[in-house]
């Protein structure tokens, strides 16, 4: 190991890695049970906390609230929801313990200052049945206040990027992570680990190319450090075909979901068609979930891109007309004039909330939202376990809740000893989004503290495995300092290649053969296993990838990160012969959704001993009528 590097030995009883949603409830739930316990707990994130993961730049809606106390909906109707929308396939033991439990996630944000909007009853205001407006750009300093004052900044590292999990026998040991400002390489030892480092963005070919890179609706920081983390780690995982592919405004990645609940406003094609009107028949092939209310998200999709692959684009929002018809319902000029000023407020601000460069780009495109429509399009797609995909790791319900099969001792913790995962990084538990996620975090920070006081013993490293770890963690530097005199251009060597090009080469993988945007999402049998011989062929030149310095170090195995994620995808795609999920992705040779036999979970893990790929059908068990 390059000895430039300081060590540094960080041991814990419990060890949260991220410090997004998840990390942030796990660590305010984590700190208490710990208190009263005598336990200690450290977080670890790549960022600064206050700004990191999806919640960044704020957010402008809650899309995840109950309202159980004002008995507004029951936790089995949202289980309903969610399962209709992920075509049947879903934890409902999950996601019922989540939807218990995120109301008062919720009351908490409010408590530490989130302003949410209410009526004039005092009531909140909802954008859609279960989605609450919030004024949320503060909203991801706020929940990290709560956790800085949960743990004590002693206990936070802030900026050390997890590379790898530590691990003996099937049981979790800790992390190793290098700090991306300073020469210093960081062991954890802990007995328990929350893993909650996010999805993964970049792992396809995105549209934003050129000037635009960079630009995605997922945050560009969060690159499958979570799933690396638990499959390199053995635990088995879910739904990893289940990748999400979100309908956003044009090249800005606008969210659409406030003008389509809030604004009620409506898309149409270029001929003015409404194709949730027009391709409605559609519906009835994906019963009994395309047939209920709402849409699932992935035949909204289906729906729009079958007009786009007719040729029949640009899809437009129509903002103005939506604005208007609002407005309209004022009878009154003078507050019909106000109105209109208000919502014209309320669509800027909902992107300044939260996607500021939408906002950017309507005023670069001179797009008044209230006089002009605007293009949406699909984006490229993302693993989120949290939002409308369900990729992540395979973990235990509740005891009280669970299954049989679902149950092995402690809430939400992977087939891992003492490895837990929350709001992307846990599976097949759908729309828990924000504030579900931070609840997430709570229950896994709770059973985590209660795995470590039943569990006293250290899980003891042996000397190769750290070093090893350690050696790993700064080989790209070593091997640009050992080649980089051969050549005058720092990006070109016949010795090494550089992350940047490394990840142009694994989306132009993922984006061609595993049914991208330039393949308008659809792959085969065939395709998938001419692009798992180039992703091997990646693997190889991984061994190869060379950084200048810190930063691209943390470049170099975040790509590293994404293609274990691309695997793990590229193999459950080929491994489930129908199209379920029309609109997220299409299997050529296999167009219809197949009941019979693929109503059920395919999980996969990675053999740790072998160093080899298992993939096995998992039954689905309902719990809700
Ligand atoms: P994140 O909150 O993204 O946190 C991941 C953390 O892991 C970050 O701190 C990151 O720095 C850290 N990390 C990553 N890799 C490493 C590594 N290698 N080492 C150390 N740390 C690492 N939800 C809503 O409720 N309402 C909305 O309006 C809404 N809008 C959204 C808009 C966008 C653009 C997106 C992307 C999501 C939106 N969501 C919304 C969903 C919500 O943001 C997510 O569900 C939630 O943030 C998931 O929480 P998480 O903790 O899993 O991930
Ligand atoms: S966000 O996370 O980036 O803000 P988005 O704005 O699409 O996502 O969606 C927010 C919420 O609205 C999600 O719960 C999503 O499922 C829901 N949603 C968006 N569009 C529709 C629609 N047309 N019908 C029903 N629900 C929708």
């Amino acid at each position: 190991m390059d000895a430039n590097f300081e060590t540094i030995e960080v041991t814990t009883d419990v060890l949260i890695l991220g410090g997004g949603m998840a990390a942030t409830g796990a660590a305010v739930e984590a700190a208490y049970w710990a208190k009263k316990n005598n336990q200690t707990v450290a977080l670890v994130d790549k960022a600064a906390m206050d700004r990191s993961g999806a919640v960044a730049m704020g957010l402008s809606a809650i899309n995840q609230y109950l309202g159980l106390d004002r008995e507004k909906n029951t936790i089995e109707q949202y289980v309903d929801y969610v399962r209709r929308d992920l075509m049947g396939v879903t934890r409902e033991d999950l996601v019922y313990n989540i939807a218990r439990h995120v109301d008062g996630s919720v009351h908490l944000f409010e408590k530490w200052g989130l302003p949410i909007w209410k009526d004039a009853d005092g009531h909140y205001v909802n954008e859609g049945r279960w989605q609450i407006m919030i004024n949320g750009e503060s909203y991801k300093i706020l929940v990290s206040e709560a956790a800085k004052n949960a743990l004590g900044t002693d206990n936070i590292y802030e900026r050390v990027f997890i590379t790898e999990p530590l691990f003996e026998n099937g049981k979790i040991a800790g992390a190793i992570g290098f700090s991306t400002r300073e020469n210093k390489l960081y062991v954890f030892r802990a007995k328990a680990v929350i893993c909650a480092m996010g999805g993964a963005v970049h792992v396809f070919r995105p549209r934003s190319t050129g000037e635009g890179l960079g630009r995605s609706w997922y945050p560009p920081f969060n690159t499958g450090s979570s799933a690396f983390f638990t499959l390199k780690a053995g635990a088995e995982m879910t739904c990893q075909e289940v990748r999400f592919v979100p309908i956003r405004f044009k090249d800005g990645y606008g969210p659409v979901g406030a003008w389509f609940l809030l604004f009620k406003a409506k898309a149409t094609n270029a001929f003015g068609e409404n194709y949730f009107v027009t391709n409605g028949g559609e519906l009835k092939k994906y019963a009994p979930y395309g047939t209920g209310k709402p849409i699932p998200a992935c035949l909204r999709n289906h729906l729009g891109m079958l007009d786009l692959f007719a040729g029949k684009g640009p899809i437009y929002m129509h903002t103005a007309e939506a604005i208007q018809a609002i407005a309209d319902g004022e009878s009154d000029p003078k507050i019909r004039k106000k109105k209109l000023k208000e919502l014209e407020n309320e669509a800027w601000e909902d992107f300044l909330d939260m996607t500021i460069s939408q906002a950017l780009l309507w005023a670069a495109q001179n797009i008044e939202p209230d006089k002009k429509k605007s293009e949406i399009a699909p984006c490229e797609p993302y693993f989120i376990g949290s939002h409308s995909g369900a990729s992540g790791a395979w973990v235990s319900g509740p005891e009280d809740l669970a299954p049989k099969d679902y149950f092995w001792g402690y809430d939400h913790m992977t087939t891992v000893k003492g490895l837990f995962a929350a709001g992307d990084a846990s599976g097949a538990s759908s729309h828990k989004f924000s504030s579900g996620s931070h609840a997430e975090g709570r229950i896994v920070g709770k059973a985590a503290v209660k795995y470590a006081m039943e569990n006293k013993d250290e899980v003891a490293l042996s000397d190769a495995t750290l070093k090893a770890a350690k050696e790993a963690a700064v080989a790209p530097l070593k091997l640009w300092e050992e080649h980089q005199a051969l050549s005058s251009d720092p990006n070109v060597n016949p010795n090494f290649l550089k992350p940047r090009d490394f990840m142009f080469r694994l989306q132009k993988i993922m984006d061609e053969y595993a049914g991208g945007v330039s393949m308008q999402f659809t792959t085969s049998k065939f395709l998938l296993e001419r692009g798992m011989e180039l992703m091997v062929m990646l693997q190889e030149d991984s061994e190869k990838l060379a950084a200048e310095d810190l930063h691209e170090l943390s470049r170099s195995w975040e790509n590293v990160h994404r293609m274990w994620q691309a695997e793990a995808h590229l193999r459950t795609l080929l491994y489930r012969e129908e199209t379920r999920w029309p609109g997220y992705y299409y299997r050529s040779d296999f167009t219809e959704m197949d009941e019979k036999n693929w109503k059920c979970f395919v999980n996969c893990t990675f053999n740790t001993e072998k160093k080899e790929w298992e993939m096995v059908k998992r039954e689905i068990l309902s719990i809700v009528d």
